[in-house]
């Protein structure tokens, strides 16, 4: 294909030289892959190369199997803990709901769905995050918990003046005042109104805080034992424990992983 900016050009793909030569010296030689769901948030996938390519324009280097060495290294029995601290993009939002509902006096399985409610968003994906977030720790929680979680996903659309949760203001800002939530969603709603766990969910957003404030004092020490008492904690590591969700645990450890 011809190059209309050939000088501009050059200067892009010299700069991406440069910074797969630096990143190739920070792997340790080791090829790290970025999965299809990775590229796509750039747009269509322009130019898909298969291994054998990328090899070759690697030089025969062996692809990443493992810990990516950009990233903390993880222990090699990773509990909860672990991941808030060394993966988790920030806690911020998590700890500040979770001492929201601490301090309301809430049962300690709200308090958990609070803390973990947005494990989706700061750990790995925003779209149907509540659905992912359940999904990842139902295996270790009570299923009210994951339940509710999930629900969130669906709740936050709709107001609730009984249990004072009015539709976000931030939504507005954020979807535009006409912003409808698709069928899917809707139907889950209806599905959650009249379940038996619909009180906690809604606790969810309830004290969901959606103004970040940097000067809220919280940490993550608070909820130590909540975890301990509310969250199985695996004797072989999150991600080694052969439940349904473990692979996900170890995608979040390994994201860069070849297979
Ligand atoms: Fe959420
Ligand atoms: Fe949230």
């Amino acid at each position: 294909m011809q190059q209309h900016h050939p000088a501009a050009a050059m200067t892009l793909s010299e700069r991406a030289d440069e910074l797969e030569e630096q990143m190739m010296n920070e792997l340790n030689d080791k090829i790290a892959s970025k999965s299809v769901l990775f590229q796509l948030a750039d747009g269509p996938i322009q130019q898909w190369k298969g291994g054998p390519q990328m090899q070759a324009e690697h030089g025969g280097k062996y692809f990443l199997m493992g810990h990516d060495p950009r990233l903390p290294k993880m222990p090699d029995k990773p509990q909860l803990i672990d991941f808030f601290k060394l993966r988790f993009a920030s806690l911020n939002h998590l700890l500040q709901s979770a001492t929201h509902a601490l301090k309301a006096g809430l049962p300690e399985k709200a308090i958990l769905a609070c803390l973990l409610h947005d494990i989706g968003v700061v750990g790995f994906i925003r779209c149907d995050h509540g659905y992912w977030g359940a999904q990842l720790i139902e295996p270790y929680v009570d299923e009210e918990v994951s339940w509710s979680i999930r629900v969130h996903q669906a709740l936050r659309f709709f107001p609730d003046d009984a249990a004072g949760y009015k539709y976000p203001d931030m939504y507005i800002k954020n979807f535009g005042a006409d912003y409808k939530p698709e069928p899917y969603i809707v139907a889950e709603y209806e599905r959650a109104r009249n379940h038996k766990w619909y009180g906690t969910a809604r606790q969810i957003c309830v004290n969901d805080i959606y103004s970040f404030d940097p000067n809220a004092k919280v940490d993550l020490d608070d909820f130590v034992d909540i975890i301990g008492r509310n969250f199985k904690q695996p004797k072989e590591g999150l991600g080694f424990d052969n439940t349904p969700s473990s692979h996900m645990w170890r995608t979040l450890m390994w994201p860069t992983r070849w297979l």
